[in-house]
C-alpha cells in the first residue's frame, strides 16, 4: 500500500492504493489500515457462497473494506456511516472504482428499513474503551470511541445483524484483539445467531457470525 498527499486545504486529501483501489481520505477520518484488506478477502469468500441478497457494510468509513470485498465477489453494496466526511470520500472512492454503492449517511439504527435484508454484513465499529481513546491521538474520537466498555457500537451492530441478516447469511465483525470472548457472549443472547470462527489479526480480531438455517 502506497500513499500520496495532494492539495493545500486545511484537510489535505490523501490517497492510498488498497490492493488496486484508489482510496482517498483526510485527517478528519480514520486512515485506511492495510491489514483490513484481510476482512475484505474473508468477506469475499463468504459472499461467494452466501444466499442471494445484497451486502451491507456498517461503519464503512471511506469504504475501502466493502469496496474491495465486492470488487473480488461482485454483489450490490449498501454502506452505512454516521460521518458526512467519510461518506463523501466513500462516494468518491466508489465512483473511482466504478462500483455503484447505496450510501446511507446516518446512524446505523436509523437508516435501514425494517424490511431490508442482507446476505452478508461487514462491520467495523469503534471499539476502543472511552477512557483509552487518548492512546490514539491520530484517530478521530468518533471513529474509535466504543463507549465505557468499548462495546456500545458492537452491540448496535449486533442489533442490526439480528434484524437484517438472512438465514444462512454471515456477518464479519471487526473487534479489539481482546474482545472476541465478550462478543461471543453478546451474540449468544440473540436467537438464531452464533459465532462460527474468530481470527486474531495484528491490530484486532475478526469474528464471523452466522445466522442458522431454520429448516
Ligand atoms: C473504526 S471506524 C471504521 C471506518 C472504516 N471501516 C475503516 O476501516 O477506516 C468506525 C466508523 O464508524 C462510524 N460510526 C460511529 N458510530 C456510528 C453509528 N452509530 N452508525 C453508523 N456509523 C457510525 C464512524 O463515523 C467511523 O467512520
Amino acid at each position: 500500500m502506497t500513499s500520496t498527499a495532494e492539495g493545500t486545504a486545511e484537510a489535505a486529501t490523501r490517497a492510498v492504493d488498497f490492493e488496486g483501489l484508489r482510496i482517498e481520505y483526510d485527517e478528519r477520518v480514520l486512515e485506511p489500515r492495510p491489514w483490513t484488506a484481510r476482512q475484505s478477502h474473508w468477506a469475499a469468500e463468504l459472499i461467494t457462497a452466501a444466499p442471494p441478497g445484497p451486502v451491507l457494510e456498517l461503519c464503512s468509513g471511506v469504504g475501502h473494506i466493502g469496496l474491495l470485498a465486492v470488487s473480488l465477489a461482485p454483489r450490490s453494496l449498501v454502506c452505512v456511516d454516521a460521518d458526512p466526511t467519510a461518506c463523501a470520500y466513500l462516494r468518491r472512492n466508489a465512483a473511482h472504482a466504478g462500483i455503484r454503492v447505496d450510501v446511507r449517511e446516518g446512524r446505523m439504527d436509523e437508516v435501514l428499513q425494517a424490511d431490508e435484508h442482507f446476505a452478508v454484513v461487514i462491520a467495523d465499529p469503534p471499539w476502543v474503551v472511552s477512557d483509552e481513546v487518548g492512546r490514539f491521538p491520530e484517530d478521530p474520537v468518533t471513529a474509535i470511541d466504543g463507549g465505557p466498555d468499548g462495546l456500545d457500537l458492537v452491540r448496535a451492530c449486533l442489533d442490526v445483524v439480528a434484524g437484517h441478516l438472512v438465514e444462512g447469511g454471515h456477518a464479519l465483525l471487526q473487534t479489539g484483539p481482546d474482545q472476541p470472548d465478550a462478543v461471543t457472549a453478546l451474540v449468544a443472547a440473540y436467537d438464531g445467531l452464533t459465532v462460527g470462527e474468530v481470527r486474531l489479526e495484528e491490530r484486532g480480531a475478526l469474528v464471523r457470525i452466522d445466522r442458522v438455517l431454520r429448516s
